[in-house]
């Protein structure tokens, strides 16, 4: 029987001490200087600031899963993150959902004004992929695979599209199918494509892809409805960013339309399909079986 807290916990702290090495003056030495110290501290402030670390967590779990050296995916996972940080910093300025509150420190843009926020969202951002190209022990075809993949799912018919609407959805009542939309674009893509690129890395097989992708669509869906129940029902010290966001922003979620109680049982039935996904993997599968668990209990 696998003690699931422990192993989430050992992944967390061997991705942020591996995190440590990519984000240091000594890896930007020799490089042009002028303006990166403000940049790497901005960087650094987000991306070691906590977090739960799911997306990367995933990369290396179904790396493993699929007969891959996790430890090799390392620079995979941490692209993801990278992206998943910069988006963060992004959606918590003041012309999207304006939360001064983030991994429960001041968000970026309170400690390094609007401008850095949003230039340390772009430097990760691209060093997202600086990072990814750059694995020393992949192939160029798994890093230009890996990379290809990492680019659809975070732009502009992947994440962005969904914080587009996200955006969009605030002016007007949104029907549950485009909210459905929505959060399969804005919080699923990036889930995805974390799996997606452990088994990349990994060099499995078109069914074990397939397994990982309908995981990671229930798991991304279940994760978002979850986000927006805490959102209510949550405090922000538990939570490390501000509560009510949503329903001062007049957002268009589950939780607005069905109510906590239809939106859980939603999250609940998604969780179950997802961990139906894993009969693939066999034993190997009861770690992410239980994870999918651990998410749709979480408090944070
Ligand atoms: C927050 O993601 C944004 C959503 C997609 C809901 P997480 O809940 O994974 O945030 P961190 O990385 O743990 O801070
Ligand atoms: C954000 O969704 C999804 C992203 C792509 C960043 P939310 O706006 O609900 O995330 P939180 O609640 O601010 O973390
Ligand atoms: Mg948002
Ligand atoms: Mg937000
Ligand atoms: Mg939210």
């Amino acid at each position: 029987m696998i003690d699931v807290d422990r192993k989430i916990r050992e992944y967390a702290e061997y991705i942020n001490e591996k995190i440590d090495e990519y984000i240091s003056s000594e890896k930007f030495s020799g490089r042009e200087s002028c303006g990166l110290d403000v940049m790497l501290e901005a960087m650094a402030y987000s991306l070691k600031n906590g977090g739960k670390r799911i997306r990367p967590l995933l990369t290396l779990e179904f790396c493993r899963i699929c007969g891959g050296d996790y430890e090799k995916a390392f620079p995979f996972a941490l692209g993801a993150e990278m992206i998943h940080t910069y988006s963060l910093i992004h959606d918590d300025l003041p012309c999207m959902d304006d939360d001064d509150m983030r991994r429960g420190k001041p968000s970026s843009h309170k400690v390094f004004g609007e401008a850095n926020a949003l230039l340390a969202g772009d430097a990760l951002l691209t060093y997202a992929f600086e990072t990814v190209l750059s694995a020393p022990d992949m192939s160029g075809e798994k890093k230009a695979a890996a990379g290809l993949a990492l680019a659809k799912a975070a732009g502009c018919s992947g994440m962005i599209a969904g914080q587009v609407m996200d955006l969009a959805n605030e002016e007007k009542a949104a029907a549950l199918e485009e909210i459905r939309a929505t959060d399969r674009l804005k919080t699923g893509e990036m889930i995805k494509v974390s799996a997606l690129m452990g088994c990349i890395a990994a060099g499995a097989d078109e069914e074990r892809i397939k397994a990982a992708e309908k995981y990671c669509e229930c798991v991304g869906l279940a994760f978002q409805i979850v986000d927006d129940i805490l959102d209510v029902t949550s405090d922000a010290e538990t939570l490390g960013k501000p509560i009510g966001s949503d329903a001062q922003n007049g957002k268009s979620t589950y939780v607005s339309l069905l109510g906590l109680e239809k939106s859980a049982e939603l999250a609940n039935n998604l969780t179950v399909e997802a961990k139906s996904a894993l009969d693939i993997f066999g034993d190997e599968g009861e770690f992410l079986s239980k994870l999918a668990d651990k998410l749709l209990e979480r408090e944070n």
